[in-house]
């Protein structure tokens, strides 16, 4: 058990001292989970092979679904690739610093358990203070996947991080929460045309206006589990973003999502359990039976609604619900990721109505 020490730092302006300790931890092979504009990330220095280990055992995550990189510089990226195919230089001088994850073909000096032994890697620079500097005092790239437990939700703030992982790191830098509120869009450039394997916080139209042709690969969107040869990326064999509660969402016109979700509430009750149902402002007032109606704000405003999905379904647990029953919601713009990530929540338990 290790003493997770929390440093509280400017999300804008950083302590200097404090991100002075936190790169040493990462120096010497450590753990430190920071703030991006996603989520907060739990880093490692991605060269250090002993390190990313003890990452993935700190996240008990499978070692077969590698981490992404992350740097502060694009010219940091040239290292670790095994070239910078055309095309590339347009989205990172459009989304970089931001939240666009692109694969690349990797160099021989990544250590294969970075990339669980794959031939290619994935990349970002993000847009965050805090992560920067911390990239920059650390002198490597960062291997960070999501500061959470395996399978739970991602972290959005250092709070979410403690619930999973204190005692198993040696720092969280404490930011406050973050802006985006789900995860970087992962874009493969090892294909053609290059294909989006996670929708994030970077829309599909985003990447369709500066290239020619993309692709949203087929479980971006699936509506139940696929296999690993249908898919191309390792992490989406696994259950993720999952609460405690059993998830179930209800898709379709909102009207009929409303009235199947009252009748849920009510099988479920009869059944005993303590129901929560998962909403959006313009119909938190329909759902007097449940024991715990949460709302994910207003879906007019896509945005916030991703800003406190995750927050949100770590707030079921807390309130001990059994189940929860949630409202689809529109798969446009960061919506897409919105029902990717509530989809994958309910271990694609998906009511079309
Ligand atoms: O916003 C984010 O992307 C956050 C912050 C911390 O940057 N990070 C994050 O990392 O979500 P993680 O490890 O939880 O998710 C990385 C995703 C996984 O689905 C993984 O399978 C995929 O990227 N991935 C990593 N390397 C890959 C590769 N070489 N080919 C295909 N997919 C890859
Ligand atoms: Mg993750």
């Amino acid at each position: 058990m290790k003493n997770t020490l929390v440093l509280r730092v400017d999300p804008d302006k950083p302590d200097a001292d404090k991100i002075w300790r936190a790169a040493g931890f990462i120096r010497c092979g450590g753990l430190v989970a920071f703030p991006t504009e996603t989520v907060y990330g739990l880093g490692a220095d991605a060269l250090n092979g002993e390190a990313v280990l003890a990452l993935f055992e700190a996240k008990k995550r499978p070692l077969d679904n590698p981490p992404i990189v992350h740097v502060s510089d694009v010219k940091d990226v040239r290292r670790l690739v095994k070239e910078i195919p055309s095309g590339a230089e347009v989205l990172m001088e459009e989304f970089w610093p931001g939240p666009l994850t692109l694969i690349f073909r990797r160099s021989d000096v990544v250590p294969s358990v970075t990339v669980a032994g794959l031939g290619t890697i994935a990349v970002r620079i993000p847009r965050h203070e805090v992560a920067l500097a911390l990239i920059k005092e650390s002198g490597c790239p960062v291997a960070a996947p999501s500061a959470n437990l395996a399978g739970r939700p991602s972290p959005t703030s250092a709070g979410h991080v403690l619930d999973d992982l204190d005692g198993r790191i040696d720092a969280v830098l404490d930011a406050g929460p973050t802006v985006i509120g789900v995860e970087s869009t992962v874009l493969d450039l090892t294909v053609c045309p290059p294909a989006m394997l996670r929708p994030g916080g970077t829309s599909f139209e985003a990447l369709k206006k500066v290239l020619l042709r993309v692709e949203l690969s087929p479980f971006v969107l699936a509506e139940k589990l696929l296999s690993v040869g249908e898919v191309r990326s390792p992490g989406v064999k696994y259950k993720h973003y999952a609460p405690k509660a059993e998830v179930v969402v209800v898709e379709g016109e909102l009207r009929a999502v409303v009235e199947k979700v009252k009748g849920l509430v009510e099988v479920y009750k009869h059944e005993g359990r303590k129901v929560g149902v998962l909403c959006t402002d313009e119909t938190e007032a329909c759902y007097g039976e449940a024991d715990v109606v949460l709302s994910l704000g207003s879906r007019s405003d896509l945005a916030g609604v991703a800003h406190r999905l995750f927050g949100l379904l770590r707030e079921f647990d807390r309130d001990k619900a059994d189940v929860i029953v949630a409202e689809g919601l529109p798969a446009e713009g960061i919506g897409l990721a919105v029902v990717n990530r509530l989809r994958k929540a309910a271990g694609y338990r998906i009511v079309k109505v």
